[in-house]
């Protein structure tokens, strides 16, 4: 008999955990379809999935919900915060478990709108709530529809946040929500045409250009949310090591100088020869975004950019009309030495424009000025390398770029691993003191 209790209650030892988790897994089967069934199945409709489907092009929503691999918004991309740690974002798939698949429409619109999540919870920042409370409520329908009901279901949990003891209360967002946070969606100004209003409506609010290209508060808040309030656009902090230029119509902080046509090419393929191209988080906005939305809307934008307020700053020279093109180097390059040069300079420059030569001259030409087509752009006349501060010349030198619209891709490597620290910084004067300086007479780089 003994035998037989033991067998039995290693049955049952073995068993019976199977058995709950069974039941278990149907009581959860059953509870979940019972909160699907709450979700707003009215809204799955074809047409307002599709229009749906664009809105999320339109608010990026995929840059941040897809990690670098992974599955279309399953999440788990890490976001760095500024003193606060690792926010990783959220599947937002309809999968039951892990995504949104039993979020009613209200509570998406929470979300969004004023970043409180299903349980009540605030949502960091990090999610760009604040831009997106713009949202009109017949485009949250639509989200809605398109995220519901439009995309294929993930089943996927994001890693567990990162974020300091001290920080990791939520409360104090309710705070920053209640002093900081617009609450009201976009109003149209009727002294103003459609097409200036679509444009103030995806620039503050689903573009969200202002989360990177506005100035930060204190409390690490936009510290303008629209063009009536003074500094829009007017330049941003660093985040994940790039700068947002000032894009105010400034001729000399700003984009005041560049075409209307100069500006669509930008945003719609990254690259204008002479005179900027982009990378870092641009160029995945631009990736991801812009060059997918339809001409109307970059045009709404582009009309918009041009009425703000100019923001003005210290340069007096634009950052994309600086920089002279190298004649020295091709003496460098046999090793002899500059007559008329200082002995003292000497070997700082000789060193970065070695540097120069060596890693960077076959791409972008032995005086700077890039490759005739333009493939490879000119670095005299260039708004990064002619910006105020190297934070983005530094990123686009460690991290290379990389951009693809349109199937077409454009791609500089990663010089991380071939500079050690001193010869990044030689090099950076090397290209700041030639390539940002003031502009010499004539040096205006051949029209390539
Ligand atoms: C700049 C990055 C960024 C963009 C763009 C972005 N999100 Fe988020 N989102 C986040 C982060 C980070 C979180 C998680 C915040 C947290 O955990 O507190 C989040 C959370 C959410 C949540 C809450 C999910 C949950 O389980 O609580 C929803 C819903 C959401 N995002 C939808 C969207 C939609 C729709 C778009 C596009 C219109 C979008 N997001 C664009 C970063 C982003
Ligand atoms: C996720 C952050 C981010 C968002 C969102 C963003 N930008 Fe940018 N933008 C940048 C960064 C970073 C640069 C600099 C890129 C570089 O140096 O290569 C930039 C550069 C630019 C430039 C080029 C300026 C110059 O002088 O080179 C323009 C124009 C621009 N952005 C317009 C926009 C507009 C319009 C929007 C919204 C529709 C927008 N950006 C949204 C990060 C962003
Ligand atoms: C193999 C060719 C190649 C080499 C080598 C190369 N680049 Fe580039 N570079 C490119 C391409 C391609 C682009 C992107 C052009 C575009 O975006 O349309 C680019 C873009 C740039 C930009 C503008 C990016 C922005 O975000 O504004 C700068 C600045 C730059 N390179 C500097 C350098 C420096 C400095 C070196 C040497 C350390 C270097 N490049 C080496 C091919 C190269």
């Amino acid at each position: 008999m003994m035998w037989r209790a033991a067998i039995l209650s290693k049955v049952v030892a073995v068993f019976l955990p199977l058995l709950l988790a069974a039941g278990f897994a149907l009581a959860q089967e059953v509870w979940d379809e019972a909160a699907a069934v709450e979700v707003n199945t009215e809204l799955n409709r074809p047409a307002l999935i599709e229009k749906g489907r664009y809105l999320a092009v339109l608010g990026d929503c995929r840059a941040c919900h897809t990690a670098p691999g992974g599955a279309l918004y399953a999440g788990g991309r890490a976001m760095e915060m500024p003193k606060l740690g690792i926010v990783y974002t959220s599947n937002i798939t309809p999968d039951i478990h892990t995504g949104i698949g039993a979020w009613k429409l209200e509570e998406f619109e929470q979300a969004l709108r004023h970043g409180i999540g299903r349980d009540g919870r605030n949502l960091y920042p990090a999610m760009p709530y604040d831009a997106y409370s713009k949202i009109t409520d017949e485009d949250i329908r639509a989200l809605y529809a398109y995220f519901l009901f439009g995309v294929a279901a993930v089943h996927e949990k994001p890693p567990e946040n990162k974020i300091r003891r001290t920080m990791s209360p939520r409360w104090p967002l309710k705070v920053w929500n209640f002093l900081f946070v617009p609450d009201e969606p976009f109003a149209p100004d009727p002294q103003q045409s459609a097409t200036w209003n679509r444009g103030a409506y995806l620039v503050q609010g689903l573009a969200h250009c202002g989360e990177c290209h506005s100035p930060r508060g204190i409390a690490f808040q936009d510290k303008a949310y629209d063009e009536t309030e003074k500094g829009f656009l007017g330049g941003g902090p660093v985040l994940d090591g790039w700068q947002a230029y000032n894009i105010t119509p400034d001729p000399d902080n700003g984009i005041g100088l560049w075409t209307e046509a100069q500006l669509i090419q930008y945003l719609t393929t990254g690259h204008v020869n002479r005179l900027a191209q982009a990378g870092g988080t641009m160029a995945e906005a631009i990736e991801n975004s812009f060059s997918q939305w339809q001409d109307e809307d970059i045009a709404a934008i582009v009309t918009y950019l041009r009425s703000i307020p100019p923001v003005r700053g210290r340069e007096r020279i634009p950052r994309q009309r600086r920089g002279n093109p190298a004649t020295d180097v091709v003496i460098k390059r046999g090793n002899l030495i500059r007559r008329d040069a200082e002995p003292q300079n000497l070997k700082a420059t000789s060193d970065g424009a070695r540097l120069y030569l060596g890693l960077c001259a076959t791409c972008h030409g032995v005086d700077g000025t890039g490759s005739r087509d333009g493939y490879y752009p000119s670095l005299v006349y260039n708004s990064t390398v002619g910006a105020r501060s190297n934070h983005n010349l530094r990123q686009v030198i460690l991290e290379g770029v990389h951009r693809e619209t349109a199937g077409e891709v454009k791609m500089m490597p990663s010089f991380a691993r071939h500079l050690s620290k001193t010869e990044l910084e030689k090099l950076l004067e090397y290209l700041r003191r030639q390539f940002a300086a003031h502009p010499e007479q004539g040096s205006v780089p051949r029209d390539n």
